[in-house]
C-alpha cells in the first residue's frame, strides 16, 4: 500500500475534519502511507475532480474545524446520476464503472469513505463490484446500525439542547408553548436525547406516530399544576397517528426531498387546542454546523485511526464502529440496516417515568 484516498459524502456532520487528520497522520506515521482526498464525495470522484494531496505537517487547525475541507454532496449516487436532457426532464444514468476507474486513475490502493447510510450503501454496492474501500460511520442522525454511536450526533444534541435551554427561559417570561423541530431524518435520537437533556415536554418521534390530544391534555395538567409555559420537542420525521411525513423540499429533482414542517403543524393544532401563545422554532442546518465537541473529536479521531488499520488488514467493505466502548470492525452491508429507537425500549420507558408524553 502506497497512496490511500479519503472522500466525505453526504450532509456534513461536525467530525469530519477530525476523521481526515487521524486518517491523514496514521498513515504517515504508523504506515509510511500517502493519502489523497476526494472533493464533493462520489460525485468528484466520478468527475474526476483533482485529487489534494494530504500533507501531515498541515493537519494542525482540522480537529476544531466543523465542516469538511474536501467538500461533500448530499444528494446523488455514481448508480443514478442525473442527466439533464434538452426537453428540460431528468434522467438517471449509471456510472459507477467510471467513478471505479478513476481510483485506479488517481494511483490510490485504497479509499477511506466518510458517509451515512446513503454514502455507505453507494460503497457496499462498488466494495462489490471490486472496490477496495473501509467506511467511518458519520451522521449527526446517528442512524447507522451496528454501532452505539456515529460522530456528528453528539454535537448536534449538544446544539438542540441549548436551543431548549434558551426557549425555556422566554417561554417563562411569555407563558408560552415553545415548539422545537429538530433534524434526525426518519430516526428519533436527537429528539430523543436532547428532549430528555432539555427537560421537554414532550418529544415526538417517527418511531411513535403521535396523538396531538395526548400532548394538548400534557400541556393543560402542566397550566394547571401551575405551570404556565411548556417545551416540545419534534422530529422532522415525526407523524400523526395515520398521517404523512411532512416535506419542505418535496420535489427529489430539485436536490433531493428534504423533510421540515411538521413542528408547524404541531404549533398550528396546540395553538387551536390549549388556546395559549405557540411559537415554533426550527433548528435546521445550525445542527450539522460549528466546531465538534471534545467527544466528536475523540471519537472521530478513534474511527479515522481504525480504518487506516482496516485498510491495512485489507477488510474491504468493513466500517469502523463503537460497540461497548471497544472500536470494532462490522460489514458495512449490516450498517447500513439503520438503528432506531425502540418505542417500547428502555430510553422511551425511562422518558415516560419521567412525565414526559410522546403523543
Ligand atoms: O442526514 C443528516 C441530515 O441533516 C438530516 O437530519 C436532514 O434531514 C438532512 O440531512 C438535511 O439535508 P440537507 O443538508 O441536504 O438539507
Amino acid at each position: 500500500m502506497k497512496r490511500i484516498g479519503i472522500l466525505t459524502g453526504g450532509g456534513d456532520a461536525p467530525g469530519l475534519n477530525a476523521v481526515i487528520r487521524a486518517v491523514v497522520l496514521t498513515a504517515h506515521n504508523r504506515f509510511q502511507w500517502e493519502v489523497v482526498g476526494i472533493q464533493e464525495g462520489f460525485d468528484g470522484l466520478y468527475h474526476g475532480l483533482p485529487v489534494i494531496p494530504l500533507d501531515p505537517n498541515n493537519m494542525r487547525d482540522l480537529l476544531l474545524r466543523g465542516g469538511t475541507i474536501l467538500g461533500t454532496a448530499n444528494r446523488g449516487s455514481p448508480f443514478a446520476h442525473p442527466v439533464h436532457l434538452p426537453d428540460g426532464t431528468i434522467e438517471y444514468e449509471d456510472v459507477s464503472h467510471i467513478a471505479l476507474s478513476r481510483m485506479a486513475d488517481y494511483g490510490m490502493d485504497a479509499l477511506i469513505v466518510a458517509g451515512g447510510d446513503g454514502t455507505m450503501s453507494i460503497s457496499h454496492k462498488l466494495v462489490k463490484m471490486g472496490a477496495r474501500i473501509v467506511g467511518v460511520p458519520k451522521t449527526i442522525d446517528n442512524d447507522l446500525a451496528h454501532t452505539d454511536v456515529t460522530f456528528g450526533f453528539e454535537t448536534a444534541i449538544n446544539t438542540a439542547t441549548e436551543a431548549l435551554d434558551k426557549l425555556q427561559t422566554t417561554a417563562e417570561s411569555h407563558h408560552r408553548i415553545m415548539v422545537l423541530e429538530v433534524m434526525g431524518r426518519n430516526a428519533g435520537w436527537i429528539a430523543m436525547q436532547a428532549g430528555v437533556a432539555g427537560g421537554a415536554d414532550a418529544i415526538l418521534i417517527p418511531e411513535i406516530p403521535f396523538n396531538i390530544d395526548v400532548v394538548c391534555n400534557q400541556i393543560r395538567r402542566i397550566q394547571l399544576s401551575g405551570r404556565h409555559y411548556s417545551l416540545i420537542i419534534v422530529a422532522e420525521g415525526a407523524t400523526p397517528i395515520g398521517g404523512v411525513q411532512q416535506y419542505a423540499i418535496p420535489d427529489y429533482a430539485k436536490g433531493g426531498a428534504r423533510l421540515g414542517g411538521i413542528g408547524h403543524q404541531v404549533g398550528a393544532t396546540l395553538a387551536e387546542c390549549v388556546g395559549g401563545e405557540v411559537r415554533v422554532t426550527v433548528l435546521g442546518h445550525v445542527q450539522r454546523g460549528g466546531q465538534p465537541s471534545p467527544s466528536d473529536r475523540w471519537l472521530a479521531t478513534r474511527f479515522g485511526a481504525a480504518a487506516v488499520h482496516l485498510v491495512a488488514e485489507e477488510r474491504w467493505g468493513y466500517m469502523a464502529a463503537l460497540q461497548a466502548q471497544k472500536m470494532v470492525a462490522v460489514p458495512i452491508e449490516q450498517a447500513i440496516q439503520m438503528k432506531f429507537v425502540d418505542p417500547q425500549g428502555e430510553l422511551v420507558r425511562m422518558a415516560r417515568d419521567l412525565g414526559i408524553v410522546f403523543g
